[in-house]
This record gives C-alpha cells, structure tokens and sequence, in this order.
C-alpha cells in the first residue's frame, strides 16, 4: 500500500431531525444562509434552518444555479466583506456547497480570484478562509464532507476544480429525509455521480490496497441495491439514509488513501457541462463507458475483478472485463441515463478535436493513473463517445 495521510476534520451529523443541532454547530458570528433556486422554500428545509438560527443574526443569498458560477459567487464574496458575514451555510446541493467553497477561499484572497481556479491554486490555510458549515439537500457529489469544488466560469464557459485542506465543512448535515422532494432525475444523478466517483478510485490496477477496494466494492453495491428503490420510493428511510452514506462515503476521501487514482472521466465530463450544460452525472455516464473501452488494456484486471466481485461473472480476464463494462452501461440505463453525447445536443462533431485542444492548452497532457492518458486518447474517448 502507498503511504498515505488522512486528515477529515467535517464533523458529520447524520439522521433523522438533525437540523435542530445547528445553534450547537454554528459559531456566535454573523451567518450568511446561501442557497440555491428555491428549493429549501418548497420542501421545508429553508423553514427548519431559519427556526433554529433564530437567535443569529442571518443574511440570507439565494440564486446559487447548478454548475455554480463564478460570476454568482463572487457577487456574495462581496456581500461577505461588506457585511462583516463570520460564518457561511450552504443549504443545497454540490452546487450550493461548492459555490461557498470558493466564496470562502475567495474573500481574503489577495489577487485576482480567477486564480484560484485558472491557476488551480491550493487551499491550505485556514486562517485565510471564512469558516463554513453545510444541510445538504441531495446526495451525490461528497461535497459536504471533502475540501473540493467545482465552479464554471460563465464568460469563458470553463468548468474548473479547485481545493485544499482549509476548504472542509466545519460540520455537515446530513438529514436523509430531506431527499423526498427530490425529482426523479436528481436522485438518478447522485446514484450515478456517486458510483463513478467509485470506479475513478477503483478501476485502475491491481494495487496493495486490499480494504480500500472492498470498502469500494461494498459502496459500488450498496448503490446497485438501493439507486433503483430510492428512485421509487424515497421515502423509505432505510433506503434514503443508505443512498445518502453511500454518496458521502464515496468521495470523503478515505477509498482513495493509499492506492492510484484516476479523475479523468470527470476531466472529460466537465468539459460536457461547461459545452452543453449537461448534467453533471450524465455526462459520466456518457465518458466513462468509452474511457474503461480505449483505456481497455490498462484497466483490464480491475474491469475483471469489479465484473467477477460485483455481478458475479465468470470467464477470461478479458471476457469479464467486457462483460463488466456493459454490466455499468446496463446499470446506468436503469438509473435513466442516456449514454451517447448525441442523446442530448446535435452539436457535437468538433466536441473531441475542441476538448483536446484545451486539455493540451492548460498543458494536460499525461492523465489517469498511469499517466498515459493523452490529448489523443483523450480524442478517441470522446469521439467514441458522440
Ligand atoms: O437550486 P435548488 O432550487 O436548490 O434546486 C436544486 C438544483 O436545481 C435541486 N435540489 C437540490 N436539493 C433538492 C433539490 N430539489 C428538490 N429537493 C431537494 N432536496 O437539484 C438541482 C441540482 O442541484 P445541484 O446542487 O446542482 O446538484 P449536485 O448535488 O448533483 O451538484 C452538482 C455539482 O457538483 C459538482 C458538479 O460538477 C456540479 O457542479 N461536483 C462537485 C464535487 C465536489 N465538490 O466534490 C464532485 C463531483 O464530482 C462534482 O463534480
Ligand atoms: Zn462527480
């Protein structure tokens, strides 16, 4: 196993009536309440938040769009610094809680804030960021217990990450309950988010980190068992609150301790979003398929052992490396995905030469875990994706 840190200092307050514990959580300071659409007023959320803040001083932010811009966030950075704001609580989705990521690394930055994503700056010190807390709303992205974000300059129509150890939620709720105003295809959305979060830290190569695959495995599983029944029923607690773990544990850092990453059907993905302004977990859906298909003989023994450990096929490495990658776009299918750039724009026949000129532009030019994903292969995914 690789050497390895830990370090996840979210204090997460999972369950049922957790909102409650806000006045316990949130710090004696002026709080700025951000949110997104409007959701938190039709589902209650934005009711129980402000019931138990009601001894603070809040200024509430709404208009936080899926994708979060830049241009958005910074209209509340300002805000921030006018109004002396002590404490920021996202009260969303990834959105919601990336948006404030960046406005809280984004008020004392000294220098244009762009940077910090054109330049992917790290975030390290916490004395130079507005502590943060987070409800999530919707499962999927892992946002409220990890330090990264992604935020998609509208003028330039780039969608860019960004983090650092300073950028972890001081505490996040999560209240599984809270997913039964969920339309159907967000719910969809996380499940799929979720599960190839798993696959970009698990199908790489066989590695030493024997537990950190079975911990996978058993996140991959749960989502199979529990994604189509929650889209169902999510009202069924034992269903929300196991999608909810789930999604929070895929991307909370710890599968990723000690073994090879990859990132790069998010790489590509985001490119989608930013193009076509593509669902987030759609576009995975999309890439991933074609990455596992072009990157086919580096992968290969993972694809075997995920195909024989989670749909329990039998045959060649080869055969069940196949079989396994068609088992996921089955999978996805069911979770009401489309799986071709074509399914959602017509206009996709420059995507793969444009995306690869950008990727060599910010000097991406070695990716995935063995680094030999190139702007080539990079082409021949996304072609093979339209
Ligand atoms: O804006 P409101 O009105 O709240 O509505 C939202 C939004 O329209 C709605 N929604 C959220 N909770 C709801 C609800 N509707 C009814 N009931 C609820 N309880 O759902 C819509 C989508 O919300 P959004 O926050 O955009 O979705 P998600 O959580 O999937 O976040 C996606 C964003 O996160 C980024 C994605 O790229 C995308 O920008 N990611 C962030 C990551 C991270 N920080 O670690 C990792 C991920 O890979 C991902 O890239
Ligand atoms: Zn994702």
């Amino acid at each position: 196993m690789n050497n390895f840190e830990l370090y996840n200092p979210t204090r997460l307050v999972f369950g049922k009536g957790q909102i409650e514990k806000l006045p316990e959580l949130v710090p004696n300071t002026k709080v700025l309440l951000v949110y997104g659409g409007g959701s938190i007023f039709k589902n209650g959320v934005h009711a129980a938040v402000t019931a138990a803040l009601k001894d603070y001083e809040v200024v509430e932010f709404g208009g936080i769009e899926p994708n979060p811009h830049f241009e958005t966030a910074m209209k509340a950075v300002e805000i921030i610094r006018e109004q002396d704001i002590g404490f920021l609580l996202a009260v969303g989705g990834g959105s919601v809680i990336d948006a404030v990521k960046f406005m809280s690394a984004a008020v004392k930055f000294d220098g244009n804030p762009l940077d910090i994503l054109q330049k992917r700056l790290l975030i390290t010190d916490v004395s130079q960021t507005i502590p943060f807390g987070t409800v999530l709303t919707l499962p999927a992205t892992g946002s409220a217990m990890n330090s990264g974000s992604v935020i998609t300059i509208e003028s330039t129509q780039e969608k860019l990450s960004f983090g650092g150890q300073a950028l972890f939620p001081k505490f996040s709720i999560c209240d599984p309950t809270v997913i039964q105003s969920l339309p159907a295809r967000q719910i969809q959305n996380g499940i799929v988010d979720a599960y190839t979060h798993v696959l970009e830290q698990y199908l790489t190569y066989p590695h030493a980190g024997l537990l950190q695959d079975r911990i996978a495995e058993g996140i991959l599983s749960t989502l199979i068992e529990v994604g189509p029944r929650v889209v169902a029923d999510p009202s069924d607690y034992t269903l929300a609150s196991n999608y909810m773990w789930s999604c929070t544990m895929a991307l909370n850092g710890l599968i990723q301790k000690g073994v090879p990453t990859d990132w790069v059907t998010h790489m590509i993905g985001h490119e989608l979003t930013a193009l076509y302004n593509i669902d987030h977990a759609r576009t995975l859906a999309i890439i991933g398929p074609n990455l596992y298909r072009v990157m086919f003989e580096t992968k290969k023994e993972k694809l075997a052992q995920y195909g024989e450990r989670i749909f329990g096929l039998k045959g060649s490495v080869e055969e069940v490396a196949k079989e396994a990658i068609e088992k996921t776009v089955e999978f996805f299918h069911t979770m009401g995905m489309d799986t071709r750039l074509s399914q959602y724009t017509q206009d996709y026949s420059k995507t793969a030469a444009f995306i690869k000129d950008r990727f060599e532009n910010r000097g991406w030019r070695t990716m995935g875990e063995r680094q030999n994903i190139t702007p080539d292969k990079v082409f021949e995914i996304v072609e093979s994706s339209y």
